[in-house]
Parts: structure tokens; sequence; C-alpha cells
């Protein structure tokens, strides 16, 4: 694997053809259930932000794969090798389902832009697998029917299908079960993250009960307030596990955010602002006090016409 790894900037060949792989949020987590095989069953109020890893592609003599960026260390250490394995593994299998139906899938070089922070609870990896799938459809100008594209897509990882849509969304079951959400508001947003990794089976596995309440009906509200009754049931056993976690909410919420909650399975949490505006200054104030943490404000997908545009 390490052999396909060259550490270089993005070759200016390589423009043309590119995608985003936009952060994902989590604005509320419920665990409700668990299935036989161990996965759990959730209820997450998802979006995605204007912000986040950049995949190239190009045609190429032999397959190729490079990354830069502020993570691409990440990548190549322990920790991060989940998130380049998942960009690989997505070229392979869309292959082999085109080449199964004698189609071709000519060997590409692949380019990350790393900008996310690696097992962050963003869907990082998700995103660049869901973004990979997306470029090479596009490079090799074929298609595959969406219920073939989700299946692959799930294959590669429970967060992959909601990756591969990037709009605010109820998900249900383990990830599989997309519900877009038309009339969902656009936020303005601070992620903040205190650059501890966080691994996903080990925040489940600390997480004592697995049937809490589902997340219910909306009814007629505004969706912010009904967020803000809402809760991600990861975030206990998270905070317990990396107390950081309590110290990067705390200074969120000491910045007059609306709504201060972790999303995935953590350590990156998310405050609600009102305005971008007000984002960008309580993202530059928290940067300042602590240089070396990762915050970013971003706009998120959706209405802009919502409370927080
Ligand atoms: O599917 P993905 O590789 O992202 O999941 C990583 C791990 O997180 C799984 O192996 C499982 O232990 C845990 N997980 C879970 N229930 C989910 C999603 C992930 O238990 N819905």
């Amino acid at each position: 694997m390490l052999s396909q790894l060259d550490d270089n900037t993005r070759p200016a060949t390589m423009a043309g053809l590119f995608e985003l792989a936009p952060a994902k949020i989590n604005l509320a987590l419920h665990v409700v259930g668990r299935r036989a095989d161990g996965y759990h069953l959730l209820e997450s109020i998802v979006t995605f932000a204007d912000h986040g890893d950049r995949l190239d592609f190009a045609p190429a003599e032999r397959d190729r794969f490079s990354f830069s960026g502020r993570f691409a260390p990440a990548l190549s250490t322990g920790s991060g090798k989940h998130a380049d394995n998942l960009v690989l593994k997505a070229r392979d299998r869309l292959r082999s389902l085109l080449q199964d139906q004698g189609l071709a899938a000519p060997p590409v070089a692949i380019h990350l832009e790393k900008n996310l922070p690696v097992a962050a609870g963003i869907g990082g990896g998700s995103a660049d697998a869901a973004a990979a799938l997306r470029g090479l459809l596009r490079l090799w100008d074929v298609e595959v029917s969406a219920p073939e594209l989700d299946r692959l897509a799930l294959e590669l990882g429970a967060d992959v299908p909601m990756c591969l849509r990037s709009e605010p969304m109820l998900v249900r079951g383990i990830g599989e079960d997309v519900t877009l959400l038309p009339d969902f508001p656009s936020l303005a947003l601070v992620l903040a993250n205190p650059l501890v990794g966080v691994s996903t089976p080990q925040i489940f596995r600390r997480l004592e009960r697995k049937n809490n309440p589902p997340i219910g009906p909306k009814g007629e509200g505004d969706w912010v307030d009904f967020l803000g009754m809402l809760r991600n049931d990861l975030e206990p056993p998270a905070r317990s596990l990396v107390p950081e976690i309590a110290q990067v909410s705390a200074m969120l919420d000491a910045e007059d955010a609306l709504l201060t909650r972790m999303t995935g399975s953590g350590a990156t949490c998310f405050g609600l602002f009102e305005t971008m505006d007000t984002a960008r200054g309580a993202a530059s104030a928290l940067q300042r006090r602590k240089p070396d943490w990762y915050f970013q404000a971003v706009q998120t997908a959706g209405h802009k016409s919502g409370t927080s545009s």
C-alpha cells in the first residue's frame, strides 16, 4: 500500500476534474437499538459543511494516489490508515463492479487534499470515499444505478451513503435509510476539535444504553428549536474517554453559541451561531486561545432563508 503513496502537492496537470468531500455534521444522533451483527441502529439529523477535503482525478499510465494538506501527515500514520484506505477501496470496488458489467475503468491518478482532521466524527474518510465514487464515475464517464451505488457505498462504511448526497437529511438504520429534508435551514457553525483522534468502535463499546428514545416528529415548530431538544447519545461515552471534549464544548459556550453539541463519535463539537460573521469571529477568537487546535467557521447546506443564514 505505501508504495502507492507519494506525499506531493497537487499536480498542476490534475486541475479540471475534482470533487469536494464536505465535512459531515450530526446535528443530533440518537442510538435507538442494536442489530444482531452488533451494528447500532441510529436516528440522526445530518448536514454538510461548505468546507472539506478535495479530490482531484486524472487519467494516468498506472494507478497513483498522492496527498497534501494540513492533515495529510495523519494519513500515513497508524491512526489515519482508515481514511486513505477508503479512497483506494472505493476505487477498487467501483472498478470491479464496472468490469463485471463489461465497462472500462482505466488507470487513474487521485490526489487527496486532506483539510479535515482524521478520526474526528465529521466523516472525513467516508466523505473522501463518496467523493471518490462520484469523481471516478465522471472521469470514466459511466453510470451505475442508484441502488447499486448505495449498496457499494454502504459496504465501504455506514456513513458513505449519506456522504454521496451531502444535503440535510434524516438518517435511520445504520446509515442506509436516508430521507432528505428539503426545508432544513442553512446554519452558521463553528467546528472545534482538540485534535485528539477518537476510535468510533471504542465509543460505541463504552455506550451503556443502546435503546434510547427516538428523535420523534418535529411538528410545526422551528428546526433550530427542535434540535435544541435532541442529543448526541455518543457524547457521554466520548467525554468520559476524551476530557478535551468538555473543554472545547465549554469554549464554544463561552463564545455564546446558541447550541453546542458533539458530532458523530467525536471529538469534533459544533457551536451554532446567528450569522456567519459571528461564527467567523468566534472561530478566530478560539484559534487565538488554542493555536494548535482545529477551529473552522462553516456554512451548512440547506435553505439560505433559514434562521442562521
Ligand atoms: O461502518 P464504519 O466502518 O464507519 O463503522 C466503524 C465501526 O463503528 C463499526 O465497525 C462498528 O463497530 C461501529 N458502528 C456501529 N454502529 C453504526 C456505525 C458504526 O456500531 N451504526
